[in-house]
């Protein structure tokens, strides 16, 4: 719901006021997540590393989103009276996966992969920002076409339009 208030709102300020303002918006948002997860509690406090949960990232071309079995290795015996790890334990229970709310979406027609990028020897943080800051993860890059070029003219990156458009 707050996902699409936020898209409306987006697409109305670009129609309205242009780019920026909708960038502003969608930038600016931090979906509600069925579980309430802290990055800096994590990845900062816990200095777990990001591979540690986004196991694909150097393989395949999503980063994609731990399991609950990577969750529970730790969550069978840490926290387990408070109410959101109850809460990840019901899923584990009855064998749920959980929809975690995406939070960056390029359009289905860009071709991202994470891996080439990952190779080239670029840190999570370069794209994503302080995430073991980030109680709450947010997207911090614009994702638009003119951030993906300004790097790859930079960095000899492709820039023909058949790369990135598929
Ligand atoms: C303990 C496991 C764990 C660790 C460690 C971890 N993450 Fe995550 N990450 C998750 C989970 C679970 C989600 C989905 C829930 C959410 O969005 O908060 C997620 C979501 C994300 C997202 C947003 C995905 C989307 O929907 O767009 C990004 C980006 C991300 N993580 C980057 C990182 C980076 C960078 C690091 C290291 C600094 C890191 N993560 C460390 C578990 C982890
Ligand atoms: C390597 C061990 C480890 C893994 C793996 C791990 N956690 Fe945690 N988690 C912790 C620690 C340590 C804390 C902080 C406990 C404290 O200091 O209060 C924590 C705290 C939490 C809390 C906050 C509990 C509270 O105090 O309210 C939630 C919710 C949570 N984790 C969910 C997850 C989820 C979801 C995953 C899988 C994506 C995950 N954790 C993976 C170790 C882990
Ligand atoms: C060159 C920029 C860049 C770097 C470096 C990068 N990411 Fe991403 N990441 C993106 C973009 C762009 C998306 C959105 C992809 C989409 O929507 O298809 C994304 C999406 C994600 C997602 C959401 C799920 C998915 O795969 O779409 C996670 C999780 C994530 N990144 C984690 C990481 C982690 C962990 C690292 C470091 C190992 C990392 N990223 C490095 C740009 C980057
Ligand atoms: C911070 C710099 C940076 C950003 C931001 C970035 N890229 Fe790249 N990208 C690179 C570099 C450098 C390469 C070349 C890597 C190599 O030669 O191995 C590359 C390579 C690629 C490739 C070629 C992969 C292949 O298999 O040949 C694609 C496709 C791509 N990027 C898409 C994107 C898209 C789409 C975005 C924006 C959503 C983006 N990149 C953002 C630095 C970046
Ligand atoms: C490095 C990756 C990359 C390359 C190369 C690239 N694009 Fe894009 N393009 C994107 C991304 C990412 C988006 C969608 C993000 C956004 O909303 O702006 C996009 C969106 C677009 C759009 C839709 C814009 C809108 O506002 O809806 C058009 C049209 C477009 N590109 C044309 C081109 C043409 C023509 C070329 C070649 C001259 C090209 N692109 C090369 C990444 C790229």
């Amino acid at each position: 719901m707050a996902v699409l208030i936020l898209m409306a709102v987006g697409i109305f300020s670009y129609n309205m006021v242009g780019t920026a303002v909708a960038r502003f918006v969608l930038i600016d948002s931090a979906p509600e997540q069925p579980i309430n997860f802290s990055h800096k509690i994590h990845a900062g406090d816990n200095e777990l590393p990001c591979r540690f949960c986004h196991i694909y990232a150097r393989r395949s071309k999503v980063s994609g989103v731990p399991s609950i079995e990577r969750c529970m290795g730790c969550h069978k015996s840490i926290r387990k009276d408070r109410p959101e790890v109850k809460k990840l334990a019901k899923y584990w229970e009855k064998k749920e996966p959980i929809y975690w709310v995406k939070v960056h979406d390029l359009p289905d027609y860009i071709y991202f992969p994470h891996k080439r990028h990952i190779k080239a020897g670029m840190e999570c943080q370069e794209c994503h920002g302080d995430v073991k800051e980030m109680a709450v993860i947010r997207q911090v890059s614009s994702l638009d076409m003119g951030w993906c070029l300004a790097c790859h003219k930079d960095r000899n990156g492709p820039t023909d339009c058949w790369e990135c458009h598929v």
